[in-house]
């Protein structure tokens, strides 16, 4: 059994890719791990799978497209712990009717907005409240680098040619929610930061990533486990900070 540290950590999207990995090592670091999923049978299979690596796991019911599982989430959370020490907006969609702005589906646009923003951001505000009991927090936004407005006005950047309006959009959405709370919590000594995965291969791509798993997760795992020296209000990938 993982050596607990009294920490605890929620990590939404955790039953698969990027977030589990995230659960995993912020886990073996010593935190509880509240494990959030939206499918309760792919949620409780996913943290048996950490509980047998030794890592103390919860199921928690999130589904960023329904605000009571927020809510209740925040309630269970709270039955178990006065306070939580780590969040990780981890959950994210993408979505083939997505796509260029000139023909990209409207639909699909708010769809891919209401999961990566706005479920993002009541996940943040429902855990407030419990984050700020905590004696350092930190909240880490899972964004992309496909959310840089800099690296999107370059032609010359790698990626220069892949524009989903939808995505992109909502993760630029994403990382003014990281400024703002950043600002809004600096004084309570809560840090706020974006992480940029790199292209890892999951289901989010159909694999074509060229970046494993434990790759694309060490960027979120670094800004989980931030020291008090550490920054906050910024937005990095493994290697560097990136541009907003
Ligand atoms: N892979 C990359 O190259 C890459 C690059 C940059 C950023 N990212 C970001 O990294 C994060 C993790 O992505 P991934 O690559 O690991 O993709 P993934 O394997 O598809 O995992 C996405 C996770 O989000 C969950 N999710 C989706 N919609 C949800 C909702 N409404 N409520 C709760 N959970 C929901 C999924 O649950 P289900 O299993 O139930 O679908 C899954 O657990 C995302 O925010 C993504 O945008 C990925």
């Amino acid at each position: 059994m993982t050596q607990s540290n009294g920490r605890n950590a929620l990590i939404t999207g955790a039953n698969k890719g990027i977030g589990l990995e995230i659960a995993r090592q912020v886990g073996k670091n010593g935190h509880h791990i509240f494990l959030g999923a939206r499918d309760p049978d792919r949620g409780e299979a996913a943290a048996s799978t950490l509980r047998k690596e030794g890592i103390e796991a919860r199921f928690v019911h999130i589904d960023l497209n329904d605000p009571a599982t927020i809510t209740a989430a925040a309630a269970e959370i709270a039955r178990f712990n006065d306070h939580l020490d780590v969040l990780v907006n981890n959950a994210g969609i993408g979505d083939a009717g997505d796509g260029s702005p000139g023909t990209a589906d409207i639909s699909v646009v708010r769809r891919i907005f209401d999961t990566n923003f706005f479920g993002s951001l009541a996940v943040a505000q429902a855990m407030l409240p419990l984050l700020r009991k905590s004696v350092s927090a930190r909240i880490v936004n899972v964004s992309s680098g496909l959310g840089s407005l800099t690296l999107n006005s370059d032609p010359d950047w790698e990626f220069a040619s892949f524009k989903p309006i939808g995505y992109s959009a909502s993760k630029a959405a994403l990382n003014m929610l990281t400024v703002h709370l950043a600002a809004a919590l600096k004084l309570e000594g809560i840090k706020v930061n974006s992480a940029d995965p790199g292209y890892t291969a999951t289901d989010l791509n159909h694999y074509s990533g060229a970046q494993t798993i434990p790759e694309g997760a060490a960027a979120a795992i670094r800004l989980a486990l931030l020291g008090d020296d550490g920054p906050t209000g910024g937005f990095f990938s493994v290697a560097r900070p990136e541009p907003w």
